[in-house]
């Protein structure tokens, strides 16, 4: 019989030539997959594990993706949500590069302000723009801050 312990990491198969999404919080996945726009109806293959045991937290999601890799935006939208995520290329079954990812100081165009009275939020032609804070975002026009469920700004 083979360690327990091992198992988990064998609930997703490995991929041939993608992304690994590994160190995701438990229950962020979905929400991952709104930053990266995947919803499956493009044929995209894809394998998610959510609340799997981990080492590292409690429980974490990972995601793999097959034939994508990630811009650098997707990357910085990501670390909002999973700022321990660890990103995998992956080539002919080997993990040829992982990045942990990094807490960017602004993000612009990705986010859209809660507030309706705010200029971004509305017909104008401006795109949002948001600092990052320790422990939320703050809209640049208007001052807004966020802490819970940056996710559900995420413009899809
Ligand atoms: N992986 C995969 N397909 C491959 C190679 C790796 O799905 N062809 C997955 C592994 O299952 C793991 C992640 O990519 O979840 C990272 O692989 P690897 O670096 O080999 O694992 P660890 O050393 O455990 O990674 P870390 O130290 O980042 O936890
Ligand atoms: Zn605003």
């Amino acid at each position: 019989m083979s360690d327990d312990r091992d198992d988990h990491e064998l609930r997703v198969s490995k991929i041939r030539n993608g992304t690994v999404i590994d160190h995701v919080p438990g229950g962020q996945a979905l929400n991952v997959l709104a930053i990266l726009g995947i919803d499956g109806s493009e044929g995209e293959e894809l394998s998610v594990g959510m609340n799997v045991p981990s080492d590292r937290l409690a429980r974490k999601d990972i995601l793999k993706v097959e034939d994508r890799e990630l811009s650098q935006d997707e990357v910085d939208v990501l670390s909002l949500i999973a700022p321990d995520a660890t990103i995998n290329i992956v080539r002919e079954y080997d993990v040829v590069e992982k990045h942990r990812v990094d807490r960017p100081d602004v993000v612009e165009g990705v986010l859209s302000c809660p507030n309706d009275g705010c200029i971004s939020a509305g017909d104008e032609p401006v795109d949002s723009r948001f600092e990052v804070l320790d422990d939320g975002v703050r809209c640049e026009y208007c001052d807004t801050i966020v802490r819970e469920g940056i996710a559900s700004l995420i413009d899809t």
